[in-house]
């Protein structure tokens, strides 16, 4: 059985004062939500003030992003050893880094590789735009992204590997993707995906979340299939409460796949 995940994106919100008040407000209920990964993904210059906060408890720690380079001339990058010191998580090739900073599936692969080399776990985010998913490019686009976002990456740490569905079409839309369309494109297109690359045991092990809109009313709708095995939450994980409400979908989802 997969263990969910539920990681919070807080994308570019945040000073490191406001950060610290809220792992403070959210990090003691957490972490009694047993059986359930939890990862907060600030922006870098919170992350050294979260992750002594969160020392002793059992939530990760993610990055938004990072270079592939181990180190140089590089304005603005920040390397993966960089990143190890903090985190254990980091997410990769997320839609708002491919719309407004230019990055491909190769970008996203040498990410990839260079997050596996330093012993982190990537989120790989794929996903259809708005376009793409109105001329039924669907099943195109992401098989792409999982194969070439994906190649050549170490076998040996498939089963650690996190992918995240973000329709990017459903993005401050107001056209959330519904459960069923989800699941059945983590069933049909990023599972079958992940048995050609790494082979079919690890692609049952390797866990796939659902990324955009994700909210404490209907989270509970997304984790119950199968194929779902989380969220990557951004608005929502601002919010205490509404963070607290997904993790307890997650956990709860747990106990009724687990009977099945
Ligand atoms: P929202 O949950 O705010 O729709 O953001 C989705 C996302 O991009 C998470 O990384």
């Amino acid at each position: 059985m997969r263990i969910p995940l539920v990681a919070g994106n807080w994308k570019m919100n945040k000073t490191v004062a406001e950060a610290r008040d809220l792992v403070f407000k959210m990090a003691i209920q957490l972490r009694e939500i047993r059986g359930v990964e939890k990862v907060l993904c600030p922006p870098f210059p919170a992350l050294v003030a979260v992750s002594s906060l969160l020392v002793g408890t059992d939530i990760g720690l993610g990055a938004q992003n990072m270079h592939w380079e181990a180190k140089g001339a590089f304005t603005g990058e920040v390397a993966p050893n960089m990143v190890k010191e903090f985190c254990n998580y980091v997410i990769i090739g997320h839609s708002e880094r491919r719309t407004y900073f230019g990055e491909t599936d190769e970008s996203v692969n040498k990410k990839v590789r260079a997050a596996q080399a330093s012993d982190l776990t990537p989120i790989v985010c794929v996903g259809e735009t708005l376009e793409q998913y109105e001329s039924n490019q669907t099943g195109e686009v992401v098989a792409r992204q999982m194969k070439l976002g994906l190649a050549d990456t170490d076998p040996a740490q498939a089963a650690r590997l996190v992918v995240a569905y973000e329709p990017v079409w459903a993005i401050g839309t107001g056209r959330a993707s519904t459960a069923d369309n989800a699941e059945g494109v983590v069933r049909d297109l990023i599972r079958p995906a992940l048995t050609e690359l790494f082979g079919a045991d690890a692609a049952q092990s390797i866990r796939v979340l659902y990324c955009v809109s994700v909210t404490a009313a209907n989270a509970a709708e997304y984790f119950a299939r199968p194929e779902i095995d989380g969220a990557l939450v951004g608005g929502a994980s601002l919010k205490v409460d509404d963070f607290i409400e997904i993790a307890k979908a997650a956990r709860a989802s747990l106990m009724s796949k687990s009977m099945n």
